[in-house]
């Protein structure tokens, strides 16, 4: 997602006005940066075998595509890509289920058994280790309304906010490959669709809080769906991990906002989605607590459709983009989130106990327990993860933190307090499959560098159009485990032209140009793949003039080179990669094609900027994960 419904909802919604601090005083400059060698950065971060390997192909060994502003997905000339999932198409556990009307008219029962609207994170899950054969969990962000009803917004009815929230959520299918070709499964007993209505459990430390006790719930342990899922995450032992990010522009409220609402962007008239005009749930005047019972992370079991999905309290309340796990080196799991807004921060939750054999069964509490983190970055390359526990780092009754819970509930506020380190919209975080290292996106930061909100070491650029890609190793160089609470960072790219004439717009002498990286993630033999969301009102102009429509590109962690592998069409971002466990597909999707630069559309004019998939025959354009494969069948990324 850009920002939500217009320009002037940007994500300085819920402002960070505590004015942390940065790191202060570049002792980093870009230009050391750009010189630094893989050879080199592999001798700073202690690395010894960063580079990507794969057991067939030659890293980076596709054609890169161009540039493009045509309204196809463009992949390399040796590979194939194909549209699997639509917004709309059924989801495939009920026989008969309803077909997608091209004129939008499908009801909102129907839209509760059809993919919602507008996908975004996901995450594969093989049955029986098969990798032909696989549940795909894929989330679905938002909705542009006036695509996906005939007459848009006008005629606003309950049916209309009914329809809106069912194209929410998350959709469970099952795919499989035959003569290489990826299909849905018509009838499957695992087939899903979790939606801002589904009924959902609170667990960990902030359950029961008064914050969470509703008129609905008096207990304040039981929720009703899920909102803005953004980014995902899998875990070692099976489940799907939700994330919810921009859910405060659901709530509206005729009060003023109080300043901890204000902390996480509340505002009187939400960011247009209307629901609360049929939906008082949504009405934050009334319902004051419904808000603070979003905002978490959300498991999944995704083989159980009959699993009620829980919110992880104990992995903060923030506005939650993605978690990307993986294991200290004791067998606990450990968490990566990061925070998407303007100065907010990057957390890692490490769980009490370790993960044990035998699935979700087994670990289905491993995420109410453990203590989460923030970062610090220092200026010399190293860095602390501060722990957001009551009683610590001056979380203390007197400031407002009586108990753990009012720490989660009011996870910025705490960070604050602590001294987390305010970075330019954190995004995707990747963990290198072999080496541990961690890799994040900043996706942009027009607002860097204005007054009390300098450029520092970790944040290098002032009115940070472009955004950066971090990497940190963590404890010490040699040590290297994901529990470690001391870490080594450093940077791996600034985006941006490698040839502008404009230094601040210069991106990484190694490679094509691109801009907003968002999407992040490793295969598993360590290649690294950049996806970007450049917002629908900042392309084709200015910097972005000749970078075209969003892409994805693939990068060497160790040398840094990094190539441009695919091109969207007009108005998508590019999102949600997952790939097979042998390599031969990539899982991607695209999202909201044909947005325009107030990302409502026109119901009579729907495609105006984009007919993908369907082509000039279709009715709108429609969000759609796509399988991408090589047409020798070897693996993805050579
Ligand atoms: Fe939903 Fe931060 O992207
Ligand atoms: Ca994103
Ligand atoms: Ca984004």
């Amino acid at each position: 997602m850009g920002q939500g419904y217009g320009k002037d909802f940007e994500s300085d919604e819920g402002v960070n006005v505590s004015h942390q601090p940065g790191i202060h005083e570049l002792d980093l400059t870009r230009r050391q940066v750009f010189k630094c060698s893989g050879a080199a950065i592999a001798m700073l971060m202690g690395s010894h075998s960063l580079g990507a390997s794969t057991a067939t192909g030659k890293p980076l060994g596709f054609t890169p595509v161009p540039v493009s502003t045509s309204d196809t997905l463009v992949v390399p000339a040796e590979y194939i890509a194909e549209v699997l999932y639509r917004w709309g198409d059924p989801v495939g556990s009920i026989a008969g289920a309803p077909l997608f009307k091209p004129d939008g008219s499908n009801s909102w029962e129907d839209q509760s058994l059809q993919a919602g609207m507008h996908h975004d994170g996901m995450a594969l899950f093989p049955i029986d280790g098969n990798p032909r054969h696989a549940l795909l969990a894929i989330n679905h962000e938002y909705t542009d309304d006036g695509l996906l009803h005939v007459s848009g917004m006008s005629d606003w009815s309950a049916n209309k906010v009914r329809k809106s929230q069912a194209a929410h959520g998350v959709s469970i299918i099952e795919i499989i490959e035959r003569q290489g070709q990826w299909h849905v499964m018509p009838d499957s007993r695992f087939a899903r669709r979790i939606t801002a209505n589904t009924s959902m459990l609170l667990s960990g430390p902030a359950s029961g809080h008064d914050l969470l006790k509703t008129a609905a719930d008096p207990i304040g342990t039981r929720v009703l769906g899920t909102l803005n899922n953004c980014a995902a995450g899998d875990t070692p032992w099976g489940s799907f991990l939700t994330c919810e990010e921009n859910w405060n522009g659901y709530f509206s409220s005729s009060a003023q906002p109080t300043a901890a609402e204000k902390r996480y962007g509340l505002r009187h008239k939400g960011w247009g989605y209307r629901w609360h005009e049929y939906d008082e749930r949504f009405d934050a005047t009334k319902h004051p607590n419904e808000s603070y019972r979003f905002g978490w992370v959300v498991e999944v079991d995704p083989m159980d459709p009959t699993q009620t999905p829980i919110k992880r309290t104990a992995l903060g309340r923030i506005k939650h983009e993605g978690a990307t796990t993986t294991l200290a080196k004791d067998g606990r799991v450990v968490v990566y989130m990061g925070d998407d807004e303007r100065f907010e921060y990057l957390y890692k939750f490490i769980s009490r106990d370790i993960v044990r054999p035998g699935g979700y069964a087994a670990n289905k509490t491993l995420l109410d327990h453990g203590t989460l983190y923030v970062a610090h970055f220092e200026a010399n390359g190293h860095g602390r993860w501060l722990a957001l526990v009551q009683g610590e780092n001056g979380l203390t009754a007197d400031k407002g933190f009586a108990t753990q819970a009012d720490v989660l509930i009011h996870t910025r506020q705490a960070a604050d307090v602590v001294g987390a380190t305010p970075m330019d919209r954190p995004e995707w975080i990747a963990v290198h499959p072999h080496t541990g290292e961690v890799f994040a996106t900043l996706t942009n930061n027009s607002q860097r560098g204005q007054p009390g909100r300098g450029v520092d070491s970790i944040n290098p650029r002032a009115d940070n159009i472009m955004g950066h890609i971090i990497r940190w190793r963590e404890g010490s160089a040699k040590g290297n485990d994901a529990a470690a609470t001391e870490f080594r960072w450093m940077q791996f790219a600034l985006a941006g032209d490698p040839n502008a004439e404009q230094t601040e717009h210069r991106g990484n002498i190694n490679g094509d140009m691109y801009g907003s990286p968002d999407g992040l993630a490793f295969d598993a033999g360590g290649l690294l793949w950049i996806q970007t969301d450049v917002s629908t009102s900042a392309m084709h102009q200015g910097a972005y003039k000749n970078m075209g429509n969003n892409m994805m590109l693939c990068a060497d962690p160790f040398t840094g080179e990094t190539k441009r592998f695919l091109t969207g069409p007009r108005g998508c971002e590019i999102t949600g990669i997952t790939f097979t466990p042998d390599r031969k597909t990539v899982f991607i999707n695209i999202q909201h094609p044909g947005e325009t630069a107030s990302e409502r559309s026109d119901p009579d004019a729907p495609k105006a900027v984009s007919h993908w998939p369907d082509g000039p025959q279709g009715g709108r354009p429609r969000s759609a994960t796509v399988a991408i494969r090589r047409k020798d069948g070897g693996m993805v990324g050579t």
